[in-house]
């Protein structure tokens, strides 16, 4: 079977899978607001959805997504989910022989856009505490070569959770500028941060802010995410869109719902997440050899070290599986440095992550020792 078919069974058997819980992609489990479902009925029944939505996007959408980001004066251009922005900006701004830095470990996907489109990668390595886990701008100036394109630095990161400071926003922004490079700054995990600087407060004119509602209001499932810029680079952007027939219209009344009751109802989303890693930190800390290396996480999500206990992450990630618990193996981030971690994500109902407390110990015994030959994706 052709890698793609076993991939795509391993994510089937996952998606029917009565129950499991879902703590490996990151994904928002809250309960929805009741205006957001409501959004989304009236559309089903309005049948709203025998026609295109316009092609860049409804325009209370558009505008409510710059507002919430604060980027007055900048253009948003739907897409089907970040991603599809992400493909679609290395798509347009990337050629042969250009030259795309990301950190190591970064969100795949867009490493692999830019070489489709001939584009030469290279990651900057910040796992560990010699970088603190963080992107000093200095070791991306000294990366930047005059064929560097773009930038795509993700701000929080997945999978660490660490967010860039202003000092080192205003540094990554001064490296791009000098460089004259595109900045992607992949803002998907941006509501979940303790403090977060948008580069295109600083860098207007080359930043490309990506912005999701799979996290924060926890649509992933319904793909829909945008592309924020200069209105020039979304004109260029716009110019031949993989979708211009407009993105999914009930996505966008959901979202157009999600933002009118966000400063009701993402707070309490937010604490619960936040006190769901506190919970997870607690059991680690008592695992001998495990250890959180960066706490609190600026995401919906954090890195939990198993290496050093010689307990393998693929074992983990199964050994969990067997119970009805998704986790991330840190080898789906990095190569380099995967087998140090795993993953676990945050924003989930409590009673998950009781369950996954209270099984760490037995699992870290179960996993321990075992070499798991299982094909995780
Ligand atoms: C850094 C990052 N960017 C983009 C995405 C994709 O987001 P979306 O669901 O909006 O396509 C993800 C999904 O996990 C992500 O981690």
């Amino acid at each position: 079977m052709k890698n793609f078919e076993v991939r795509n069974a391993h994510f089937d058997r996952l998606v029917n899978t009565p129950n499991l819980r879902w703590m490996g992609q990151n994904t928002n489990h809250a309960t929805p607001h009741p205006a957001v479902l409501e959004a989304m009925e009236r559309c089903i029944r309005d049948e709203e959805f025998h026609i295109y939505a316009p092609p860049a996007g409804l325009e209370e959408l558009r505008q409510g997504i710059v507002a919430d980001l604060g980027l007055t004066g900048l253009a948003a251009l739907l897409s089907d989910g970040a991603v599809s922005s992400l493909y679609h900006v290395c798509h347009t701004l990337l050629r042969p022989g250009d030259e795309f830095i990301t950190t190591d470990p970064t969100w795949n996907w867009p490493m692999s856009f830019a070489r489709s489109v001939g584009a030469t990668v290279k990651q900057i390595p910040i796992y560990g505490a010699e970088h603190g886990y963080r992107l000093a701008p200095e070791r991306l100036a000294a990366a930047i070569t005059p064929k560097t394109k773009v930038i795509y630095v993700v701000d929080p990161n997945n999978p660490l959770g660490s967010a860039c400071t202003p000092a080192e926003i205003d540094g990554i922004v001064k490296a791009a500028r000098d460089a004259g490079a595109y900045l992607i700054h992949d803002c998907t995990y941006r509501h979940f941060a303790y403090d977060h600087t948008l580069a295109a407060t600083r860098y207007p004119e080359r930043t490309i802010t990506i912005y999701s509602f799979s996290k924060w209001l926890g649509l992933a499932g319904l793909r829909i995410g945008a592309v924020v810029a200069h209105p020039d680079l979304v004109e260029q952007f716009a110019s031949a869109p993989p979708n211009n027939l407009g993105s999914n219209i009930l996505s966008q009344r959901a979202a157009i719902a999600g933002l009118k009751i966000k400063a009701e109802w993402f707070p309490g989303v937010l604490s619960q997440q936040r006190a769901n890693q506190k919970m997870i930190k607690d059991a680690v800390d008592k695992i001998p050899g495990f250890s959180v290396p960066v706490y609190p996480s600026n995401g919906n999500f954090m890195v939990i070290e198993c290496q050093p206990a010689g307990v393998k992450a693929e074992a983990l990630v199964a050994a969990y599986q067997r119970h009805g618990i998704m986790i991330r193996q840190g080898a789906y981030h990095t190569p380099t440095f995967g087998d140090r971690f795993i993953k676990v994500s945050t924003s989930v109902p409590s009673a998950w992550v009781e369950e996954f407390v209270a099984l760490l110990p037995s699992v870290v015994e179960q996993a321990r020792g075992q070499n798991e030959d299982v094909k995780l994706f």
